[in-house]
């Protein structure tokens, strides 16, 4: 089945083509992403108008340019997904209404998908996928969530946080650092040139038993450091160093007491933040020091695509999901309700 996925949820245009009949990366038939950070960079955050605006303007050239590369014609797919929430609500309107109006005129099966079981997902896209039951840590700009994945579809959330996302801090921290918007690739890429141990900040929450985080007071830690500093490079390099350990070695703790309280020995991560080297470095060796397995999407993967939604949706209309016709998206909307995915007929 080839599926058409629309990724608008929020400031990335992303749009892929998978095919199922080829397992594992080789369905990946196509995928491209166009960013709008320049559009915003300027107002230090995504402003939702424009946002919407923008997918409006790159949506339908991008399909066109995937399909291309693709070496496929509208009339050879099977069928359309696109993320119908968590998201900015006229982001989402936009690609909900493409995949609607294309799926309408080649009478085909459409399903909206959630952004973050695309997310959850996207790691079983790559060859030697591993089969749930597995726990996934998702970690993105606004989500951090643990999650005991029993099967595709079935969800239940043991810990999330109570405040920043991963991916949140990561962004204001860099902000407050003087680094333009979204901070969060620059200050891991600056950490890697910082002195390991000469800021050292609090892991939160790891002191106590449970599974949720709280990442704004190490946000606040880090701000009265900065002030309190030279405000050199180095010294911001260094800080950025401290900011990635307390973060990583948290998300470490914390996904090892999860795989324990879940009896399982695999790690799926997920979401932006999954594309953070020392994150990945770090869960390899904890992995390999528990006798357990982590996978990873590619790091292109880990962001915002369509390939992910294109995937996920592939799997539910495969199993004979799909939605009826309105344009209808759901800008909150809780992974916990999702339906678990039937088996294929
Ligand atoms: O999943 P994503 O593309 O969008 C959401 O659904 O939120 O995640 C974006 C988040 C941003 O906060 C960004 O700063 C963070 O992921 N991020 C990173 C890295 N790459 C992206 N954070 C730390 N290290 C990275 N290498
Ligand atoms: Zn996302």
């Amino acid at each position: 089945m080839r599926v058409l996925g629309i990724e608008t949820s929020c400031d990335e245009t992303g749009v892929a083509v998978y095919d199922t009949a080829l397992a594992g990366a080789a369905g990946l038939r196509a995928h491209a992403v166009y960013s709008q950070i320049a559009l915003h960079a300027r107002y230090g955050g995504v402003v939702p108008e424009l946002a919407s605006r923008d997918h409006v303007r790159k949506l339908l050239p991008l399909i066109r340019q995937t399909l291309d590369q693709a070496g496929l014609h509208a009339r050879d797919l099977d069928g359309v997904a696109y993320t119908a929430g968590p998201g900015l609500v006229g982001a989402l309107l936009v690609g909900a209404g493409v995949a609607r109006a294309l799926a309408w005129a080649l009478d085909l099966p459409a399903l909206g998908v959630h952004h973050m079981e695309g997310h959850l997902l996207a790691p079983l896209m790559e060859d030697d996928p591993p089969q749930a039951p597995f726990v996934a840590l998702l970690v993105s700009g606004g989500h951090t969530q643990l999650v005991a994945v029993e099967q595709i579809g079935r969800y239940r959330l043991l810990g999330q946080t109570l405040d920043d996302a991963a991916g949140e801090a990561f962004d204001k921290t860099a902000k407050m650092m003087g680094l333009p918007y979204p901070g969060g690739p620059q200050l891991a890429s600056l950490a890697e040139q910082g002195t390991p141990g000469r800021y050292r900040f609090a892991r939160p929450m790891t002191d106590r038993p449970g599974l949720d985080f709280s990442f704004s007071g190490l946000k606040t830690q880090v701000l009265l450091a900065w002030r309190d500093s030279d405000q050199s490079d180095a010294t911001r390099r260094d800080i950025a160093r401290g900011f990635e350990d307390a973060v990583v070695d948290t998300l470490v703790i914390k996904c090892q007491r999860a795989l324990e309280a879940a009896g399982s020995k695999v790690l799926v991560v997920a979401g932006g933040v999954g594309a953070n080297q020392r994150l990945r470095a770090r869960l390899h060796e904890s992995a390999a020091r528990h006798g357990g397995r982590v996978c990873f999407p590619r790091p292109a993967l880990c962001t915002d695509n369509g390939a992910m939604i294109a995937f996920a949706g592939a799997l539910r209309l495969q199993a004979g999901q799909h939605d009826d016709a309105q344009v209808k998206v759901t800008p909150r909307w809780d992974m916990a309700t999702l339906q678990a995915l039937a088996p294929a007929a």
